[in-house]
């Protein structure tokens, strides 16, 4: 056989997700990263290394799909050594390997694949799909070669699937770090992508980040940041986790962990819960009066808004044991919601008091919804070098989830719907209200400048012979 050289240049994003070994991979985020031609290249590279492997690239629709990914691997696939059918929609390699297009339309779509083996199966535009087709399709994937089982998903944020993709790779998740479930034991990744990876677009259409610029607030923010916390309704559209990706701490409200210096003053702020999680956050201010939220103990079971159901004196204890390790020259002043100062009818008095008899003391917060809302809104907001007034340390998961997911309450469309997990939000107010800052306007990001020189962002790697 003769040997032929084909030359690709990826990004360096592209070979993270080409190198990618666990079960089920998100290539996930900003229009124009290169997902959608990542996927092409790795299953091309698949069915070369892997002889006879068989591979399943979905889209939705099939307009979709012809228009796109087959349209693009007419392009660059070699004819030399596979071949395409348009009846089948399927790509045959001289080695045996095939590599299938399907789409999934209607719900009950997936029925066509019943029976159907593949080595990998790909969704483009995953947020597109329902978690049952996808839970359906990746059953498919099975086998008895040797050869590596994969689900390997690219997407945008956005889609009819948005939350529960959120939710399986990246709600509490480190990116580019593979986690396991804990019920299925399935290995996850979540790669993020970012347009200013895909130097190839920035080099062919240097107008494209300024026509994504002119797109409505919350497509802006999904196509252009590849950001995952949008949704209409939302009460801190402020909100932004750049941590995905990004070291700095601009324009960024998730940051990563540091030694809190023994200086600065520290909070703990409380909201009690039983059958519905009880919130505990520790807050330590700098010298510029800028807050970090550097731990938190939330009651919840796992199940989102379901409470421990622990006591307050077994609250405190848990309080005391953590606060003992802490180092600082500053007392912990503790804030606490003035409803656990009200008579619960036992002999033990108010859940303020019990907790009191265990060495854990509280001052009265000012509950005062919309002020309190306010005030979280000004510490969010960015100043023009993308500061806030308010950081959350990424270990901070909870808050980290809850935060950005709060919805305006429908009958008072001013304030925060009470009736959603709001006990990290409504602890954080406490504590704002006792520190409270003048009024701050929210200043957006402009987009980075596209260095064609630079060469941080992308590497080539143009070596794959066949
Ligand atoms: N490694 C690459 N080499 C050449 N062109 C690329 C490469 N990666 C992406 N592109 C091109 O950049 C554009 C955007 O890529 P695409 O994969 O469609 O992005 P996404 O799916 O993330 O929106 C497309 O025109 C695509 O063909
Ligand atoms: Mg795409």
């Amino acid at each position: 056989m003769k040997t032929e050289k084909i030359y690709l240049e990826l990004t360096k994003t592209q070979k993270e997700f080409i190198d990618a070994t666990a079960d089920e991979v998100l290539f996930g985020g900003a229009a124009g990263g290169g997902k959608s031609y990542g996927q092409l290249v790795d299953a091309l590279l698949y069915a070369l290394k892997y002889p006879e492997s068989r591979q399943l690239i979905l889209r939705k629709t099939y307009p979709e799909l012809e228009h796109s990914l087959i349209l693009v691997s007419l392009k660059f696939y070699p004819k030399s050594i596979c071949k395409y059918s348009s009846t089948s929609r399927k790509w045959h390699f001289i080695n045996g390997s095939v590599i299938e297009f399907g789409y999934c339309a209607a719900r009950t779509d997936v029925i066509r694949y019943q029976g159907a083996e593949y080595d990998v199966v790909r969704f483009d535009e995953l947020t597109h799909f329902s978690e049952e087709q996808y839970t359906y399709l990746i059953s498919r994937v099975r086998g008895v070669n040797p050869y590596p089982k994969m689900v390997k998903s690219s997407t945008n944020p956005g889609g009819i699937g948005h939350n529960w993709v959120k939710q399986r790779f990246i709600d509490g998740y480190e990116p580019n770090k593979i986690h396991t479930d804990s019920q299925s034991g399935a290995k996850r990744l979540f790669i993020p992508s970012f347009v200013q990876d895909n130097v190839f677009l920035m080099n062919a259409d240097a107008d494209y980040i300024n026509r994504l610029m002119q797109l409505p607030e919350n497509e802006r923010k999904a196509l252009l940041y590849g950001e995952w916390d949008i949704f209409d309704g939302q009460v801190f559209t402020e909100w932004k986790n750049s941590s995905l990706g990004s070291r700095t701490r601009q324009w960024s409200h998730v940051i990563e962990p540091f030694d809190i210096p023994k200086e600065w003053r520290r909070y703990r702020t409380f909201d009690f819960g039983y059958s519905k999680p009880f919130a505990v956050s520790w807050y330590a201010v700098d010298h510029d009066g800028r807050a970090y939220n550097y731990r938190e103990l939330y009651g919840c079971t796992g199940t989102p808004d379901v409470g421990v159901k622990w006591t307050a004196q077994k609250i405190a204890d848990e309080i005391r044991s953590i606060e003992e390790n802490e180092i600082s020259n500053q007392p912990i002043i503790g804030i606490a919601d003035p409803a656990i100062w009200n008579s619960t009818g036992s002999v033990d008095g108010s859940i303020a008091d019990m907790m009191e008899k265990r060495g854990v003391y509280f001052e009265k917060g000012n509950h005062d919804r919309l002020a309190g809302k306010m005030q979280v809104h000004y510490r969010l907001a960015f100043d023009d070098d993308g500061l806030p007034m308010i950081y959350f340390f990424n270990t901070c998961k909870n808050m980290i989830r809850t935060l950005p997911q709060l919805r305006y309450d429908p009958v008072r469309p001013e304030d925060v719907d009470t009736g959603q997990e709001d006990h990290l939000y409504d602890a954080l107010k406490y504590f704002l209200m006792s520190n409270p800052i003048a009024v701050r306007e929210n200043k957006t990001e402009k987009p980075k400048e596209f260095n064609p020189l630079s060469t941080d962002k992308i590497a080539a790697y143009p070596r794959f012979i066949v």
